[in-house]
């Protein structure tokens, strides 16, 4: 199957967060399993090219005007074939989505050309079999097929795949914006893109994709509530009979204390001894004295925004700081998350270490060197960070939600299964409390090891999920009519439509919350 990723973030090229760890592992995985993929990302600053393509693309963008960006060929890496959407104008900035005043003005017209191209890539120089989508920059790619493309021999039938990593960005806009771009206005009604007056371009994903996936299972459920669906969860109700969900795999290559080449000492679960060389090297990174050797290090590595549920450590900060423990932050992104580590830091000196910064090899650091790792996420579609932490022997300790529920397994002292401890109130009082077990359990060596030990024995490898993602794209174009390449039984999935041709796939219902803001990569509401 010949599988086009259409992503606007993916290492090895281009990263804010952990879409980009997912749009680099899942074809490598895809391409393993036997299967073509190509994956088509914007030319952000610093991203090199190997050759043209096309030097121009004629891109109709609303009214009279025109855009041309060129498509640069990105080469093929790990057998995944790549290739650059490339407007400088739009592209070569220092931001991927906006910069310290906030997101760019023109997402928009940035993405919704974006989205032409990458239709174009398959019309011209790539024909995909299945359309693999991600979050609303790319989600005028379904909205756009089902319509303007709806009569093109070339792509009416190809299926799109939907994968939301995130329902709290919903790339929301003023209505004015369709002609900007070039969208009909007679999508904008609540079956289609509008959303309580403005348009919301994942809500056009969700209704005309013919499959929808999000990256675990408890969020699946989760973005169907309206405690957790940023007002659209109405429209996941709708459509609930398509949409799946797939915990995020790691990718062992790049997130393994075996290999790490970032790390101060490799270790594995048979020798644990280099972890202490590394908690040492870690402390010195973040200038802490080694005088707290003895104590456990809980280690976080974020963006900063309130999704991740810093308020509950704002709140108990002076209890946790308390205990016997050290604490070490890498993140960036809110102002007042970097407040609050900062004066933490301060508060605290030789027991809080901050970095406030983008630090790939200090990440690895982390996971390697911390104890434990803390993820009190409010929300968490998968999360990422708690997986790559299972494999380091760093023992999670995570809020029960999404994907944080999904993978890890409460420690339980009978018998000695479980990999972490969770709690499931979005309190400090909670959070506290499940800080508190696992420095318990600290102090019993055995136990820990115990703890350690079977994190460390998981498999989150990309295989299973891949095999997922395969039978689900095998089940879209069953849907859509096209042949199957494998024969291969679409088992347990929705059976195909009544109709297809020019979706009209619509909510029929319309999403409950109102008024939840209205920006475009900022989460629409954190305040569920
Ligand atoms: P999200 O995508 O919501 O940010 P994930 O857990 O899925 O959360 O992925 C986050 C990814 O970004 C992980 O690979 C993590 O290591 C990385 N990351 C987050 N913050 C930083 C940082 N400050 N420095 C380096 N890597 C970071
Ligand atoms: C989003 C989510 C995160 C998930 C990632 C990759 O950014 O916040 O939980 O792991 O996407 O799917």
């Amino acid at each position: 199957m010949r599988i086009l990723f259409v992503a606007s973030e993916g290492l090895p090229f281009s990263k804010t967060g952990g879409l980009a760890d997912v749009v680099e592992a899942l074809p490598k995985a895809l391409v393993a399993q036997g299967h073509e993929v190509a994956v088509v990302l914007p030319r952000y600053r610093g991203t090199k090219a190997s050759a043209v393509v096309m030097p121009s693309l004629t891109i109709p963008m609303g009214g009279t005007r025109l855009r041309f960006p060129a498509i640069a060929d990105g080469a093929v890496l790990n057998g995944v074939r790549y290739f650059f959407v490339d407007d400088p104008a739009y592209f070569d900035r220092d931001g991927l989505y906006g910069g310290s005043t906030g997101d760019y003005p023109d997402n928009a017209e940035r993405y919704a050309e974006f989205c032409r191209a990458a239709i174009e890539v398959s019309k011209r120089i790539w024909p995909a079999d299945v359309f693999h989508c991600h979050d609303w920059q790319t989600a005028l790619v379904p909205v756009l097929l089902r319509t303007l493309y709806g009569d093109d021999p070339l792509v009416k039938n190809v299926p799109v795949v939907f994968t939301i990593h995130n329902m709290g960005y919903h790339g929301q806009f003023t209505r004015d914006v369709l002609d900007r771009v070039g969208i009909p206005q007679s999508l904008f009604h609540p079956s289609g893109i509008e959303f309580f007056g403005s348009v919301n371009l994942l809500k056009g994903g969700l209704v005309f994709s013919d499959y929808l996936t999000t990256v675990s299972k408890k969020y699946a459920e989760e973005i169907q509530t309206p405690e957790y669906g940023h007002g659209l969860d109405g429209v996941a109700r709708n459509r609930g009979d398509r949409l799946v969900g797939i915990l995020n795999g790691v990718d062992y290559t790049a997130w393994n204390p075996e290999k790490d080449k970032w790390i101060a000492a490799k270790y594995s679960a048979e020798d644990l001894s280099g972890k202490q060389v590394c908690k040492q090297d870690l402390l010195e990174q973040f200038g802490l004295s080694q005088e707290h050797l003895g104590w456990p290090v809980i280690g976080i590595v974020s963006r900063f925004a309130d999704q991740k549920g810093f308020d509950l450590i704002a709140e108990k900060a002076h209890e946790l700081m308390r205990e016997d423990l050290v604490l070490v932050v890498l993140g960036s992104g809110d102002r007042k998350y970097e407040d609050l580590f900062r004066a933490l830091a301060a508060a605290y000196p030789g027991r809080v270490g901050v970095k406030i910064a983008y630090d790939n090899p200090l990440a690895h650091k982390v996971e390697a060197g911390a104890d434990m790792f803390l993820m009190p996420s409010r929300y968490e579609p998968s999360g990422l960070n708690q997986m790559y932490s299972l494999k380091y022997g760093t023992v999670p300790i995570v809020r029960a939600t999404g994907g944080l529920d999904d993978s890890i397994e409460p420690f339980d002292v009978e018998d000695g299964t479980g990999t972490g401890f969770k709690f499931k109130q979005y309190t400090g009082e909670a959070l506290l409390y499940a800080v508190r077990q696992a420095l318990h359990h600290y102090m019993d060596e055995r136990i820990w090891k115990r703890i350690q030990l079977n994190g460390m024995e998981k498999d989150f490898s990309w295989k299973g999920p891949a095999s997922e993602y395969a039978k689900l794209y095998e089940a879209a174009r069953a849907l859509r009519g096209s042949p199957q390449d494998s024969g291969q039984a679409a088992g347990g999935l929705a059976p195909p439509p009544q109709s297809s041709g020019k979706a009209t796939a619509g909510s029929g219902q319309t999403p409950r919350a109102a008024g939840r803001g209205a920006r475009n990569q900022k989460p629409v509401t954190t305040s569920n």
